[in-house]
């Protein structure tokens, strides 16, 4: 390792998680073999050099908090608090979602927002409240701006949510009054409280006592639970409590960090310790959104804030192989071909860097692959979908197409002098686009064309933090680099969070104009607030073991949360050699989630379900058809998903969040409305307990029923992981023809129950109306009734 630099005292940029990533970096370069060690540490000190003229100069710092309140001017929804050094802006908008804004912050813009800001609520009036503050009064919420700027939020009948203590801001002195400095805001919540999102974090989904970062970060080599930050990191916090939930989005790219302290409840003695928050953002405008509601009605104002999440084809919801090292398509017919002699259903097949020639991304290596269109097009014939990964780093390489086209294009960043920067990725020397700029997102959107002639069917969007390696420091741009940002001009601070997020639309609208008659299928590492509209996410690099295997569930239903339902994990980890039992549990558990994808490292071990023995082929077979029977529940999730802003995979807490046991229950998960799967997270089980919330719930393999809420202790043999069905569920599944037939389960007596098919149109845009069904008992057997028709018109299968 080489010593890192002192620049004034302080180490440049790096931090103890900083020292470990460049490790894990230099240890993973090794291991591919690469030459590019020496320059990375070139890179590195490039990085830092370009930082310490671009960046300003921190001065004296002046703070600034907002004073006491001079008046108040009513205005749509709300209105404008005035302070003696500050105002608020108080905006409740239609559909409840409440926007607060210092320093004259609108909405807008926001790279999170799917479109303009939504209209004010024109019913919410801003009016004087004792003690000299104001109140707005909304249907959803209560909004209370004390005279000192203290902000709380509660429920319509008074309930706390927050209180947002006055902010506190840091200015550069020389600018007095100035915008655009460090600022941080504490709030409190109830002390029963409990956290959640953040985006994707490697701990929880439960957030624990601690600092998250909000920097995207490839944590180099692989991660384990408690590495953070990660990939994809965004400022949105859900907040469960029994007073209610509520989602807080600090609308700003910036850098920052959040501290999460959950409270105490003084046992009756009256002393309760709230639960406590602290936003710390380097820069950017103080604002947020607040929703307020069930988790249900948060997430669908969410998604009503930041737009539907993008709905895969229905390929995309089946079972999924990728390999970084194939190596050549020989070795991807024979993987092939060893899925069809099993009759093991498979989808899609991911090719990796290694089909580039020498890494660079829209290109092919024709000696390992000399006809991808002719392998496609064999593929697609047996129901195989080819998928591509797209890097956004360009080989600096004059003569190379891409890169030409992109200095044409004046496409690639450049720092403050105005010279193009540059660093380090797989193909060796490499320049950035700027995805923030529009014309840019234009030219890189029309290089798909070149993924579609290949024959490819979807994209695979990877290394967009984005990275750039660094024997030290941390590996992404400098800080100083310059962007678009849409044209308003900032530097990489601003814009660092949301390169994945613009690159993937950039690929989604390039895709949607090139092949306008079918949905992009487009998944991306990094991402921010709002990414769900262009596509989903995976795990990225997790570390095979156990521990990786929790961590892969703690991802998915934390960025579910954030509005990012479409996720899975490198079914096996991502390093090493799982042993047949981890393989076949992380196996099991993929089958669950909506993306269902095994992937490796080029180092680690083979991947394919029939390398693991005889036991775990059949084990793996069971829970890859399992998979296929559930494909129309999968589809009718993704359609749900978008219209409603309901992740698929979902806390067990969703439907009662009230319940305590379940805010803390870590390790099962509702899928969709009607299922409940409980996989096995630990080595040697054969049974597991299982939290049921309220209600009826059957095993589904033994058909035995449970009464929630509580703990049963269940079966879960190698075989199969538990899971259980809702009394009265309705599941729509593939019958043995495939065509989709309703599997239903009995409602609990004298209770009624139901569900809803959303019927796949294919890949192209229709949208699928909605089929609701009704279950309830008559005259001592179950009835299922089809809302608005006579008949139910699908084959129903009655189970339980
Ligand atoms: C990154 C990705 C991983 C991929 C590898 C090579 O580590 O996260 O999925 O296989 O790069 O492209």
């Amino acid at each position: 390792m080489p010593v890192p630099v002192r620049s004034g005292g302080r180490v440049s940029g790096m931090d103890a998680g900083d020292v470990v990533r460049s490790a894990k970096w230099m240890a993973s370069l090794r291991a591919v073999g690469s030459a590019q060690g020496l320059r990375t540490v070139r890179s590195a000190w490039r990085r830092h050099r370009v930082d310490a003229v671009g960046l300003p100069r921190q001065g004296t710092e002046r703070a600034r908090v907002p004073g006491p309140a001079e008046g108040a001017e009513p205005g749509p929804g709300g209105g404008v608090v005035r302070f003696a050094r500050s105002s608020l802006r108080v905006r409740v908008t239609v559909g409840g979602a409440v926007f607060l804004g210092w320093d004259g912050a609108g909405p807008e813009p926001s790279y999170a927002l799917a479109g303009a800001a939504p209209e004010a609520d024109e019913r919410a009036v801003l009016e004087p409240d004792t003690d000299g503050g104001w109140r707005v009064v909304a249907e959803r919420a209560l909004v209370v701006v004390s005279r000192h700027g203290m902000v709380e939020v509660r429920t319509p009948g008074g309930a706390l949510l927050r209180r947002d203590l006055p902010p506190r801001w840091w200015e550069p002195a020389a600018r007095s009054g100035g915008r655009g400095g460090r600022w941080v805001q504490r709030s409190q919540v109830p002390a029963d409280a409990r956290f959640f999102g953040l985006g994707g974090r490697s701990a929880g989904p439960r957030l624990r006592d601690g600092w998250y970062r909000l920097w995207n970060t490839d944590p180099g080599g692989a991660f384990e639970p408690g590495d953070d930050p990660l990939y994809i990191t965004m400022p949105v916090l859900l907040t469960v409590a029994d007073a209610g939930t509520h989602l807080v989005f600090h609308d700003t790219t910036w850098d920052g960090r959040v501290a999460l302290w959950e409270g105490e409840e003084g046992a009756g003695s009256g002393h309760d310790r709230p639960g406590r928050c602290e936003v710390r953002m380097d820069g950017g405008p103080l604002r947020s959104w607040v929703l307020v509601g069930s988790p249900a009605r948060v997430l669908h104002g969410w998604a009503g804030l930041t737009g539907g999440a993008a709905v895969p084809p229905a390929w995309a919801l089946g079972y999924q192989h990728a390999r970084w090292g194939f190596g050549s398509e020989r070795e991807v017919r024979r993987v092939v071909a060893g899925y069809r002699e099993r009759g093991l259903p498979l989808s899609a097949v991911h090719l990796d860097i290694d089909h580039f020639r020498g890494h660079r991304s829209f290109t092919v290596d024709r000696r390992r692959f000399p006809d991808l269109p002719g392998l496609a097009a064999d593929l697609r014939g047996q129901g195989v979908r080819l998928v591509s990964i797209v890097d956004p780093a360009v080989k600096e390489e004059p003569g190379m197409a891409v890169y030409d086209g992109g200095v044409e294009a004046d496409a690639f960043v450049r720092d403050v002098r105005g010279r193009v920067v540059r660093g380090e990725v797989w193909p060796g020397p490499c320049v950035f686009p700027d995805f923030t700029d529009p014309e840019v997102r234009r030219w890189w959107g029309g290089l798909y064309a070149e993924r579609l002639v290949q024959g490819f069917s979807g994209v695979w969007h990877d290394m967009n933090e984005p990275v750039s390696f660094a024997a030290f420091g941390d590996p992404t741009l400098p800080r100083s680099a310059r962007h678009s940002l849409e044209g308003r001009g900032g530097d990489h601070r601003e814009a660092h969070n949301v390169y994945g997020l613009t690159m993937a639309r950039a690929g989604y609208e390039g895709l949607r104009e090139l092949r306008p008659d079918e949905r992009p299928f487009l998944f991306s590492r990094s991402g921010w607030a709002g990414m769900q509209r262009y596509g989903g996410t995976w795990s990225g690099d997790v570390a095979t073991g156990w521990p990786g295997l929790r961590a892969s569930l703690a991802l998915v239903l934390g960025l579910g949360l954030c509005g990012v339902p479409y996720s899975g994990p490198d079914v096996g980890g991502f390093t090493g050699f799982p042993s047949p039992e981890l393989f076949l549990r992380w196996f099991q558990l993929g089958a669950y989630l909506p993306l269902f994808r095994t992937h490796a490292a080029i180092t680690a071990g083979r991947r394919e379900p029939w390398e693991f023995g005889p036991e775990v082929l059949e084990h793996a077979g069971a829970a890859l058809r399992e998979r296929t029977r559930l494909l129309p529940y999968f589809v009718t999730l993704a359609h749900l998903a978008q219209r409603t802003g309901a992740p698929y995979v979902r806390p067990v807490w969703w439907r009662s969040p009230e319940d305590r046991a379940l805010r803390d229950c870590e390790d099962a998960f509702l899928l969709g409305d009607a299922l409940l799967v409980a996989p096995v997270l630990e080595a040697g089980a054969d049974r597991r307990a299982v939290r049921l919330p309220r209600g009826l719930w059957y095993d589904t393999a033994t058909g035995r029923a449970h009464e929630g809420p509580g703990q049963v202790l269940l079966d879960a043999p190698l075989s199969r992981v538990p899971v259980l069905a809702r009394a009265g569920a309705v599941v729509p599944v593939a019958g043995a023809d495939g065509a989709v037939e309703l599997e239903v389960w009995p409602p609990a007596p004298g209770r009624t129950g139901g569900g809803v098919l959303v019927p796949d149109a294919g890949d192209g845009w229709k949208r699928p109306d909605a089929v609701r069904f009704v279950t309830r008992w008559r005259d001592g057997v179950v009835a299922v009734e089809r809302e608005g028709a006579a008949e139910v018109g699908f084959r129903v299968r009655l189970r339980g």
